[in-house]
């Protein structure tokens, strides 16, 4: 617990002896004391750290739970830190110096933050790892997140669905192949982008191994897939270079695994620049490009049938269980977890809350993405957040 938390925990304690003496009921500070341990949220201040407001997904987070945690009480320090590891280091550091009795990070990069969260430890400052997991600290006291070895999965299905491998309900499909792909990961130092790819390639390796599918460059390896900081220009670049190396001799890609919408835009554009589309039944289709997060750029493409597929992972959701995650700590308990077994960080399995997810084709963003309110369809039809 925090300084303030801690000063509750006592006082707990103290309170009969205090009230035996008529004193007044310790305050400290903020006067952050409750019964049991607690402190009201009206005496805390939570510290927010996300990654980066390159990506909607990250701004959206910031906004949810900076929403929800200040409709519950709470001040809010939010702070985006670029993409930059420095930068977020720092912001932590300062958050913890100006007094955060809590802290909810979702990091850059998941192993630069063990100094951090020591100093948040030794000042008894409870730390909610959120969406991707802070690795090699044994202070990480919650994770919240969503099923991301699923998200891979959905995304490995996804992939097959939109060549014609796999019917909706998961039956075989009309299409037998063989058809060419490429893998794209994300960045590597995001504990995710492993449980994203492992989650796929159970999926795709039988169908690789059987020649279903060829991965025509042979780069095959996470290593090899993998795009520094989840960065649309390397995506694309990569894309590039894939299309010169390995598809010059008049073969084409038919599929691309990407894990994550900003890359799939950069992929896409690669493809389209190469002759491919514009569109997934053109003379020349697009290739059946997957994603993540769905970004309302990537809605669009969908909705116009350039991208085949996105993850929709419900971040207003996430937002909730960090809050509550945050509440349970701040009334002197745990959160509850879902998942006690999945999430070693390399110090200490994290106890973790996960939630679902769900894939969209053209076909699911009404029901998912517009009847939800996570877009309207007016931000659908313009590619653009209002
Ligand atoms: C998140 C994804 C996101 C990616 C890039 C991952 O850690 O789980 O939702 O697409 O980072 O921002």
């Amino acid at each position: 617990m925090s300084k303030k938390l801690g000063f509750a925990a006592l006082s707990a304690g103290m309170a009969l002896t205090l009230a035996a003496c008529g004193g007044e009921g310790a305050g400290g500070g903020g006067g952050g004391a409750g019964a049991g341990g607690s402190a009201a949220p009206e005496d805390l201040t939570i510290g927010v750290s996300m990654p980066t407001q390159t990506s909607e997904r990250w701004i959206a987070d910031g906004a949810n739970v900076q929403e929800q945690l200040e409709g519950a009480g709470y001040t809010v320090d939010l702070q985006f830190a670029n993409d930059d590891i420095p930068t977020q280091l720092q912001q932590i550091d300062s958050m913890i110096t100006q007094g955060a009795d809590i802290l909810v990070i979702a990091a850059i990069d998941g192993t630069a933050l063990a100094g951090q969260l020591e100093t948040a430890a030794s000042q008894n400052i409870p730390v909610v790892s959120y969406d991707r997991l802070i690795r090699d600290s044994e202070n990480v006291d919650f994770y919240v997140t969503f099923d991301n070895f699923q998200v891979g999965v959905a995304q490995g299905n996804a992939l097959l669905r939109g060549l014609g491998l796999q019917n909706e309900d998961g039956s075989a499909g009309t299409a037998t192949g063989p058809f060419n792909i490429e893998l794209f990961a994300g960045s590597l130092d995001d504990n995710n982008a492993f449980f994203f790819f492992n989650g796929a390639m159970s999926v795709l390796q039988p169908l690789i191994d059987d020649g279903t599918l060829v991965v025509k460059s042979g780069q095959t390896s996470i290593e090899q897939a993998a795009i520094l900081r989840w960065q649309q220009e390397t995506a694309q670049r990569r894309m590039e270079d894939l299309l010169t190396s390995t598809y010059n001799d008049g073969s084409r890609v038919d599929g691309v695994l990407s894990p994550y919408d900003g890359l799939s835009r950069g992929i896409i554009t690669a493809l389209t620049n190469a002759g491919y589309g514009p569109t997934l039944d053109a003379g020349n289709p697009m290739a059946v490009v997957t994603g993540q997060d769905a970004e309302i750029a990537s809605v669009k493409l969908i909705q116009d049938g350039v991208q085949s597929s996105t993850i929709f992972k419900d971040t207003r959701l996430l937002a909730e269980q960090a809050v509550e995650a945050a509440a349970a700590f701040a009334e002197g308990g745990e959160p509850e977890a879902n998942d006690t077994e999945t999430y070693d960080n390399g110090v200490k399995v994290v106890p973790s809350y996960l939630l679902p997810v769900e894939t969209v084709f053209a076909d699911d963003i009404q029901s998912v993405l517009i009847d939800s309110g996570y877009w309207t369809a007016d931000e659908v039809a313009s590619g653009q957040a209002d």
